[in-house]
C-alpha cells in the first residue's frame, strides 16, 4: 500500500473571489488575493491511500463521515486529473507502480467548524489536491496544481502556496492560466497577524456556490465591482510588498465591504454579516478613527466570522476591543495528528 499525507492551512481573502464566469470550470468573475494562515491553526489534513487490493471505486471520509464520490462531481474530477498525470509519469517509466489504476482511501480531517465561513472548503480541497500529487509523485509546480485544486473549489487553488497568494482570473477560455501564483513568500511580514474571531461556528445559509450563481445572475453593483477590483489588486500587492499597513487594511476593509454590498444587491439578498459581525465593524472603525491609523482591518467572508488583520505592535489594543464580544476564550484544541488515524479498519 501507498500512503501519503499533506495538512493545508485556511487562506483568508482580502480581494474576494465572488462569482463564475464558468460553473464548470470554475473560471472566476474577479482576480482575488489572500493571506494563507499558519500552519499550526486552521488547517486540514488529508491521508490518501493506494492499493491495488482495495475493492473497486475511489472512498473518501471527512471527519470521519463518508462521502459520496462522483465521478462528475468536483471530487472526482478533482481524482480524474491527477491520475491522468500520474498516468503520464507511468507511461514515461515503466518501473514505476501502476498507482495510477488502483482504487483511493481518503480521509481528510478540519481541525476548525467546516463549512461556517471559514473557507474549510479551500484549506480541505488543497490538502486533497496536494496529498494525491505526493502519493503520485507528481512533478507538477504549486501553479499548476493550482488549476486542479481551482476546479473542487475556487479558492482552495490558493492554499496550495503560504504567504500572500494571487489566483489570477485568466481570459483562456479552458481556463489554463486561471491559476494562483505567489505575491509574498510566508514570512515576507511576520508582524502581520490575523485574529480569528468565531461569531457563529452554524453551517451557513446560503452556500457559496449557489450565493455567487445569483449574484451574477441578480446584482448590478457587480458590473461595477468587476471595474474596480484589478486597480485594488495592484494597489494591495504593492503594500504588501511595501509592508505598508496603512494601505493594505484600507483595501481590506474596503473590498469586504464591497462584496457584502453585492450579497445585499442580489435578489433575493443574501446576509452573511449578522449583528455581532456589524458590531465589530463599527469598534474597528472607531478604534481606527480614535487612533488616528488603521491599527486594524476587518474582513468577512461567506459568514459572520470576522477576521482582523493587525500588526504585533497593536494586538493589545486590537484585543482589548474584541474582547467585548469574545468574553470567555475557550482553548483551541486541536485533536487531530494524522488523519490516517481515522481511516475505517482495513483501508
Ligand atoms: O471557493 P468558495 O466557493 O468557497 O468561495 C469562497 C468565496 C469567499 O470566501 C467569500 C471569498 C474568497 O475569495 O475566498
Amino acid at each position: 500500500m501507498y500512503e501519503a499525507t499533506v495538512s493545508a492551512p485556511v487562506n483568508i481573502a482580502c480581494i474576494k473571489y465572488w462569482g463564475k464566469r464558468n460553473t464548470k470550470l470554475i473560471l472566476p468573475t474577479n482576480s482575488s488575493l489572500s493571506v494563507t494562515l499558519d500552519q499550526d491553526h486552521l488547517r486540514s489534513t488529508t491521508t490518501s491511500r493506494a492499493d491495488e487490493s482495495f475493492e473497486k471505486g475511489d472512498r473518501l471520509w471527512l471527519n470521519g463521515k463518508e462521502e459520496t464520490v462522483k465521478e462528475d462531481g468536483r471530487l472526482g474530477v478533482c481524482i480524474k486529473e491527477l491520475r491522468n498525470w500520474r498516468k503520464v509519469e507511468e507511461d514515461k517509466d515503466g518501473s514505476l507502480p501502476k498507482l495510477s489504476k488502483w482504487p483511493l482511501r481518503i480521509a481528510s480531517y478540519n481541525n476548525f467548524p467546516t463549512a461556517a465561513g471559514l473557507a474549510s472548503s479551500a484549506s480541505g480541497l488543497a490538502a486533497l489536491v496536494a496529498s494525491l500529487s505526493k502519493l503520485y509523485s507528481l512533478p507538477q509546480t504549486p501553479s499548476q496544481l493550482s488549476l486542479i485544486a481551482r476546479q473542487g473549489s475556487g479558492s482552495a487553488c490558493r492554499s496550495l502556496f503560504g504567504g500572500f497568494v494571487a489566483w489570477r482570473e485568466g481570459s483562456n477560455e479552458d481556463g489554463s492560466d486561471s491559476l494562483a501564483e505567489e505575491v509574498a513568500p510566508q514570512g515576507h511580514w511576520p508582524e502581520m497577524h490575523a485574529l480569528i474571531c468565531v461569531v457563529s461556528d452554524a453551517k451557513k445559509g446560503t452556500s457559496s456556490t449557489s450565493g455567487m450563481q445569483r449574484t451574477v445572475e441578480t446584482s448590478t453593483l457587480l458590473q461595477h465591482r468587476l471595474k474596480i477590483v484589478p486597480g485594488r489588486m495592484e494597489e494591495i500587492s504593492k503594500a504588501i510588498k511595501d509592508r505598508d499597513f496603512q494601505k493594505f487594511g484600507e483595501i481590506t476593509m474596503k473590498d469586504s465591504n464591497s462584496f457584502h454590498s453585492v450579497c445585499l444587491d442580489t435578489s433575493p439578498p443574501i446576509f452573511y454579516l449578522n449583528d455581532v459581525s456589524k458590531s465589530i465593524i463599527a469598534s474597528i472603525e472607531e478604534l481606527n478613527r480614535s487612533s488616528g491609523e488603521i491599527v486594524a482591518a476587518y474582513t468577512f467572508d461567506a459568514g459572520p466570522n470576522a477576521v482582523i488583520y493587525a500588526l504585533e505592535k497593536n494586538i493589545p489594543k486590537v484585543l482589548g476591543v474584541i474582547t467585548k464580544f469574545f468574553p470567555t476564550s475557550e482553548e483551541n484544541s486541536d485533536p487531530f495528528g494524522t488523519a490516517a488515524e481515522a481511516l475505517p479498519e482495513g483501508y
